[in-house]
């Protein structure tokens, strides 16, 4: 065959070639098969010198341009390609910012951290700080120092987790769990001298059968006012406060006889029914009262006990139950729901 016409034909056929490839992976097949090297092109341009004298010249022409044309139109391929590619990645990536987006997830505070907080903002606001204390307890200050002596019957009115050690403890030593916040009372007071006006939120624990109104554990504030001549009136302005920021200014208290070892007199306080605002329903047992904080004057052994002189000063205490309060602020029927992680229960909060 004419060697010219072969450099035409590898010109034309690899032209179909180039137009065909679709990316640069089978663009570089192509040159690579006509190109290369070792491809048509190259092999064919060796054949030049069996050509004759005469004719080689005007194959050599046709050789050069062929080779020429061919780089020239692999480039515009390679161009067209990148374009190519360029607006497909465009189409595909493309972002609708016309489109809704995504709402973030965001977190929230427990219902019970919720009212906790609550509560804080309201008794700082009467001028009560804020008093921590540790959720392992000795026997000393969740017992013996609140007036409830080893031989106490009020002892076994709190079923204790008592921490076990490698040696029994003597009777009255012990390490547990505390059952109330009442042992911060101790705490801040041999910490502090009087007067003092604090409040101690903390977790308690109870080693008791959980149903819906008692988990093995749960939230108090503990409340402590100590001075000259505090008297019960500021024990009732307090709480009247408290319960009309935190309820609404139609609730009203009172209080009735309760005992807790710790306070003389002690004092259940309720409030105005929230269901029925004091008509009485079944929430209530028709009487139009719920009681929601154990309170009273300090007991005098528990001002000793914290090195404070009793006939010098007087206080009043309490301990609210925020897991309760929290289940009456929002109409919440079980208190296991809050421990349970349940985040369908939890957002909606
Ligand atoms: N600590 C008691 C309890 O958990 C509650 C209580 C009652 C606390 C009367 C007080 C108080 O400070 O004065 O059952």
């Amino acid at each position: 065959m004419d060697l010219a016409k072969k450099f035409r034909n590898i010109e034309k056929s690899a032209q179909e070639e180039v137009k065909k490839a679709r990316d640069f992976e089978s663009l570089e097949k192509v040159w690579l098969k006509y190109l290369s090297r070792k491809g048509e092109l190259a092999r064919a341009m060796k054949q030049i010198k069996k050509v004759s004298p005469k004719e080689r010249p005007r194959v050599g022409q046709v050789a050069n341009r062929v080779k020429n044309n061919l780089t020239v139109f692999f480039e515009k391929a390679k161009l067209s390609i990148k374009k190519q590619m360029l607006t497909r990645s465009l189409r595909q990536e493309k972002v609708d910012i016309t489109a809704p987006g995504e709402r973030p997830k965001k977190g929230r505070l427990h219902p019970i951290t919720q009212v906790q907080n609550e509560v804080i903002d309201i008794f700082r606001s009467m001028g009560f700080s804020v008093q921590e204390g540790p959720e392992v307890e000795t026997d000393y200050y969740n017992f013996t120092a609140l007036n409830i002596p080893t031989t106490h019957p009020a002892r076994e009115m709190m079923d204790t987790f008592w921490i076990k050690g490698k040696k029994k403890r003597p009777e009255g030593r012990g390490i547990l769990l505390r059952t109330h916040t009442s042992p911060v009372q101790i705490r801040t007071m041999k910490k502090f001298k009087w007067p003092l006006r604090v409040i101690a939120p903390g977790r308690c624990f109870r080693h008791e059968a959980t149903d819906a109104s008692h988990e093995a554990t749960f939230y108090q504030i503990e409340g402590l006012m100590v001075g000259e001549d505090v008297t019960l009136a500021h024990l009732k302005g307090t709480f009247d406060y408290l319960v009309k920021r935190l309820f609404g200014p139609k609730t009203r208290i009172r209080l009735r006889p309760g005992y807790f070892p710790f306070v003389e007199p002690g004092f259940e306080m309720d409030i105005t029914c929230q269901v029925c605002g004091g008509r009485g329903c079944s929430v209530c047992s028709q009487t139009g009262w719920v009681e929601i904080i154990p309170c009273g004057m300090v007991h005098p052994n528990v001002l000793r006990n914290a090195g404070y002189d009793p006939k010098k000063v007087t206080g009043f205490a309490f301990g609210m139950g925020l897991d309760r309060i929290t289940m009456m602020k929002y109409g919440i029927n079980d208190i296991r729901l809050f421990y349970k992680g349940d985040l369908r229960f939890l957002r909606q909060f």
